[in-house]
């Protein structure tokens, strides 16, 4: 069994994309610059957008961080989307995830303009991603991609099967498993609450990529051995011998799954850190117009 050190990886790319910074700034070039609108206090989402600004500053970005109360209205956050998408001097944001119910998600994502959509959530860049043309992919599905690649792990003709099927991981992830290329080319199974026979259908599965939010879900009774199974819970589970008193917990019974493994990604310290550093990467992409010129 081979762990999969996502943490490792991250920082790796950090390096590499500080390297590339540093060349931009020394031709006297602005340096990127990503930002993030969070609205309230979740804690998932304070830390995730506290680790956003953090490799910001490691990878010699610009990082701009607007902050509104749960009780903002969705104008607010309307407006505050327009002033990121009329700034020539910010050149990707987010607005953070889950936002309060008063406010439409879709309508905000909607709203951005799809070339600063490091995301890669607007319809324009879910659509393009569907149909295999350059556009921003979201960050966690991007991460996963570069770890089986950096792993060199095989993906052509591979039965995947994908726990899932947010709009965040479940499809995009999917789609690009399936895509004409490297990682890619694998036969793609995604299943949800609905499937029939779930554990049959793992246990066909050279590749596993769990995202249900479900901690423990994937069993050892699930798992082919030689399998490689990529793990993207993040559960708060509470845990009195911490001081944060919980404890991130992913979708599977890593204990039980690892030693039948091929390779195994581990919680925290593998997906977590490449979604962070995938959207550095939508961000220097967005600065460099390699994905969609400026004009
Ligand atoms: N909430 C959970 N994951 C994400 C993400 O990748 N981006 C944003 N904006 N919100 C999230």
């Amino acid at each position: 069994m081979k762990l999969i050190d996502g943490k490792a990886t991250a920082a790796e790319i950090k390096k590499e994309i500080r390297t590339e910074v540093d060349k931009m700034t020394a031709r006297g070039e602005r340096a990127p610059h990503l930002a993030a609108i969070l609205v309230g206090h979740d804690g998932g989402s304070e830390t995730y957008v506290a680790s956003k600004v953090k490799a910001c500053e490691e990878c010699g970005f610009r990082s701009t961080l607007i902050r509104y109360e749960e009780d903002v209205d969705e104008q607010t956050i309307l407006d505050a989307v327009k002033a990121f998408n009329e700034d020539p001097e910010v050149d990707g944001f987010i607005v953070q995830l889950p936002l309060p119910r008063h406010i439409s998600e879709q309508k905000v994502i909607e709203a951005i303009d799809y070339r600063k959509d490091v995301d890669g959530f607007h319809p324009v860049n879910v659509g393009r991603l569907s149909i295999g043309l350059p556009c921003f992919h979201s960050a966690t599905p991007k991460g996963i991609m570069t770890l089986l690649e950096r792993y060199e792990i095989p993906t052509k003709g591979a039965n995947c099967v994908v726990l899932g099927r947010s709009n965040i991981v479940g499809k995009p992830v999917a789609t690009l498993m399936m895509q004409k290329a490297y990682p890619g080319d694998a036969t793609v199974t995604v299943c949800h609450r609905d499937t029939r026979d779930l554990k049959e259908v793992c246990r066909n599965a050279d590749i596993i990529i769990a995202a249900m939010g479900r901690p423990g879900f994937v069993t050892a009774d699930m798992v082919k051995e030689g399998a490689t199974v990529i793990d993207v819970g993040t559960t708060r589970v509470p845990d009195a011998s911490r001081k944060s008193g919980f404890r991130l917990s992913g979708d599977v019974d890593f204990e039980a799954v690892a030693p039948l493994c091929s390779y195994i990604t581990p919680v925290p310290g593998g997906v977590g850190p490449m979604t962070i550093v995938s959207l550095m990467q939508n961000t220097l992409l967005a600065r460099s117009g390699a994905i969609y010129p400026k004009d």
